[in-house]
């Protein structure tokens, strides 16, 4: 097949993790004889650098074009000060690419359990779960501002979701989860916020569309014990755009480095977009220190999501686990190897054709 791709590498070590997962895409089109074109755009401080906007219309224009985007990373405190901060690009290209639901898959490679910081006895029941993350709406997106108020100046965000919001992340879970181990969890704070109860009576009704997932509700102060004391009793996890983005670096802590974590955008449009949960690390950055199985992971599901190359995303993700196995890694996972030799190993893990 043939497929376009834009890729956003950005700031700090996103160039470097991005440039792993293009030659992993490059070898995986070679081995099993598809054309994947790569074309690169600017993003975060890099824009802010080069045109003085950290989305430039090119770039949502180019996104929106492509079949999919693979993303680096943006951010650092260079731009801290920026009138428009680099952190702003990703939110808004998420937004335009109408890219509703975010998957954060956690599972636990064996060889990682060291990294963990769970007991082994924990660690021993394994993990394997998905966070499905709302990531167009709720407090990330709305009204927010400054006030004078009672004792002088104010500043406040707000937690907004519609039905319509609530039921198609919803939905993506479900399916998922049908796929899966057939159970879902609802992570809320419903009792507290009014959009919390939305959340609840959204996704119990349309729960009988899906007759053989099994749901339950849990709120989010309990949810992140659970996820630590028993990380085994989850399988697919839908919440709120703030809850998921707190929760995922939690579940990443939980299999041994957030370096490993990948992810994958799907919305209204054709277009996902690809990216590892990790930020732009910028005390490692230009080292050779980054992990790049996150972006090669994110490819992974990219090339199952977008293309519908299921056997081609299982032999990325079985050269990650084979490297991984062999007690190769880049220093956050406790190995040696610097980003370029990671790559290569997963590259030389890979099937022949
Ligand atoms: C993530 C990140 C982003 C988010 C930041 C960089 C804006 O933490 O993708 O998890 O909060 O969504
Ligand atoms: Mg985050």
């Amino acid at each position: 097949m043939k497929a376009s791709i834009l890729a956003l590498p950005g700031d700090g070590i996103g160039p470097e993790i991005v440039a792993a997962a293009k030659r992993v895409l490059a070898a995986v089109g070679k081995r099993f004889g598809h054309e994947f074109t790569v074309s690169d755009a600017l993003i975060g401080g890099a824009a802010i650098d080069a045109v003085g906007t950290p989305l430039p219309e090119p770039t949502a224009e180019a996104a929106l074009a492509a079949d999919a985007v693979l993303l680096g990373a943006v951010g650092g405190p260079k731009w801290d000060d920026a009138p428009v901060r680099p952190e702003a690009a990703l939110l808004g290209i998420r937004k335009r690419l109408g890219l509703y639901a975010n998957l954060r898959p956690a599972r636990l490679y064996p060889a990682l359990a060291g990294a963990s910081a769970l007991r082994p006895d924990i660690l021993a029941r394994g993990i394997d779960l998905v966070i499905v993350r709302e990531l167009t709406g709720g407090i990330y997106f709305g009204e927010r501002g400054y006030r004078g108020g009672k004792f002088g100046r104010e500043a406040f965000d707000t937690e907004c979701y519609s039905e319509i919001e609530i039921e198609r992340v919803a939905r993506i879970a479900y399916e998922l989860a049908e796929k899966r181990g057939r159970r879902l969890c609802l992570v809320d704070k419903a009792n507290v916020l009014t959009s919390s109860a939305l959340w609840r009576k959204v996704v119990t009704d349309i729960n009988e569309d899906y007759p053989t997932v099994a749901v339950d509700c849990m709120y989010v102060d309990n949810a992140a014990m659970q996820l630590v004391r028993d990380p085994s009793r989850f399988d697919v996890i839908v919440t709120s755009n703030m809850f998921g983005d707190i929760l995922s670096d939690l579940a990443a802590a939980l299999v041994g480095s957030i370096g490993v974590m990948p992810s994958a955008s799907f919305g209204a449009t054709a277009a996902g977009m690809y990216e590892a949960i990790h930020g732009s690390a910028p005390d490692i950055a230009g080292q050779g220190k980054a992990n790049p199985v996150g972006t090669i992971l994110s490819a992974a599901m990219m090339l199952r999501h977008s293309f519908d190359l299921g056997a081609e995303a299982a032999a990325v993700e079985n050269a990650v686990a084979k490297v991984i196995a062999e007690g190769k890694g880049t220093p956050d996972i406790g190995g040696a190897l610097t980003t370029d030799e990671m790559t290569e190993a997963v590259i030389a893990a890979l099937p022949e054709e």
